[in-house]
């Protein structure tokens, strides 16, 4: 029968298949060091308030820091009988340093500790996942400024609209993982309060410092309310939330990496080191990063429905479902986190075939909206223009041609307002120049978004 430190009032041991079931020490081992940093802080303030002798507080402290060298060389067995990381810390501590390693559980509970890990744990990994998603938006800036000027078709339904700067495509992701930042730096805030003093839910008899405790972990704040404390996982929430979307938008451009490196497309190549072949095709040469990219996606969005699901029924206020919490919390951090680095890599390995990007755009009718926006130039207005553009598409359709091979009389049939300057007005790098509306394409616009960008990120 093993002891328990918890086993005070049973007469029987655990049951063996129980005690495998009841464990978590395999998913909660990562905590270790969170959890001997929140133990080292919850002793030092028992010492500072006389809850504890300051010798005795000495001693635990010291042998924390071996327990976590422990750990750290492989020294310690984990096993489900001692069920999480919390009773293996206390069980090694014990082995080292005897019965004072009793005192360090006093005024605490797992309940709040274990609230106060994740918060540890979760804090350090928003912060390395912000920087992340900067490097990548560095990536990204960095493409574009190379490629500034490149032209490519824009679409809507996945059907050629009209050319836009290919930079101008690319900073568009740079705005979307610039708002996932801000939602990790928001929700930063509410996960960094200060659980510990919360107890098993209702508070703890002993004069615990909760803002000293607070202060030596570098949080923001003690939580308000001993429930709320031990049973909010909010945080958790909110962060599968962020992550899903910066997920989904990894997602969306891997789809486009993927289309783009088709034959059908054509308009990148993605280096050798970041793509892999078939057993089978000797030919083939596939955008595997980015399929996976997109497959973990799934993952992620999995531990959304999890952890909201977890959570749904709950009533206040710990109750062991929460233990669940931490699979879909670390897989979202693991698979955000080499999802970041793995498309940061890629960006530096792709090569950009610009001349097939701007020859999409001679194909298609790319510039009908600017026949009408021409005829709107010459006095007519917008709607009649756009049913003048639409014939003239209907007509060059019906002679398998474009509009800049039509003939200034097969124009002027359609339109007396139609001159020969038309076919300048319909060129595509006009096309791109005439969008200077606020967050257009035009050049211009666009160089001062890629400036702006690389002055946020400290880039040249
Ligand atoms: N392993 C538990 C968890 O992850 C720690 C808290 C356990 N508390 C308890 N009263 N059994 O949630």
């Amino acid at each position: 029968m093993s002891e328990k430190l918890w086993g005070g009032r049973f007469s029987r041991s655990t049951d063996e298949l129980v005690e495998t079931f009841n464990a978590s020490i395999d998913v909660d081992r990562r905590l270790y060091d969170s959890d001997i940093e929140g133990s080292i802080a919850h002793v030092k303030m028992m010492a500072k308030e006389s809850i504890i002798p300051e010798t005795d507080a000495g001693t635990i402290i010291k042998g924390l820091e071996k327990v976590r060298k422990k750990i750290e060389n492989n020294g310690i067995q984990f096993s489900a009988g001692l069920e999480d990381i919390h009773m293996h810390i206390e069980d090694a501590l014990g082995k080292e340093i005897g019965d004072v390693a009793k005192k360090l559980h006093t005024g605490r509970s797992r309940n709040d500790q274990i609230a106060l890990d994740v918060r540890i744990y979760l804090k350090k990994e928003t912060r390395i996942i912000i920087d992340l998603l900067a490097g990548f938006q560095k990536a990204l800036v960095r493409m574009a400024q190379k490629h500034l000027d490149v032209i490519m078709p824009g679409y809507t339904h996945l059907q050629r609209a009209q050319p836009v700067l290919f930079s101008h495509h690319l900073m568009a992701y740079y705005e979307m993982f610039k708002r996932d930042i801000q939602r990790f730096e928001d929700c930063f805030k509410r996960i960094d309060v200060m659980p510990l003093g919360a107890a098993a839910l209702a508070g703890t008899t002993y004069p615990l410092n909760r803002e000293f405790t607070k202060e030596l972990l570098g949080f923001s704040k003690a939580s308000d309310n001993s429930i709320d404390a031990v049973s909010d996982r909010d945080f958790v929430m909110e962060f599968i939330s962020h992550a899903s979307i910066a997920m989904i938008h990894f997602s969306r451009l891997s789809e486009e990496m993927i289309l783009w490196s088709s034959s059908e497309f054509s308009f990148i190549t993605i280096s050798d080191a970041f793509t892999t072949g078939s057993s089978i095709m000797p030919q083939k040469k596939n955008p595997d990063v980015a399929e996976l990219v997109r497959g973990k996606t799934g993952r992620v969005l999995g531990n959304l429905v999890c952890i909201l699901t977890l959570m749904k029924s709950l009533p206040l206020a710990y109750n062991k479902d929460m233990q669940e919490d931490k699979e879909p919390l670390f897989d979202t951090v693991d698979t955000l986190k080499i999802c970041t680095e793995v498309y940061t890599r890629m960006f530096g390995n792709i090569e950009i075939h610009k001349d097939r990007m701007v020859d999409a755009c001679r194909h298609g009718f790319l510039n009908a909206t600017d026949l009408a926006d021409y005829l709107v130039s010459k006095g007519m207005p917008f709607r009649k223009a756009h049913s003048i553009a639409g014939q003239a598409v209907a007509y060059a359709l019906g002679k398998g041609k474009e509009l800049n091979d039509m003939g200034i009389e097969e124009f002027k049939s359609l339109s007396e307002l139609i001159q020969k300057d038309v076919y300048g007005f319909i060129e595509i790098d006009k096309m791109i120049s005439r969008r200077i509306s606020y967050g257009g394409t035009s050049f211009d616009n666009v160089k001062q978004a890629v400036l702006k960008a690389a002055g946020e990120l400290g880039l040249q």
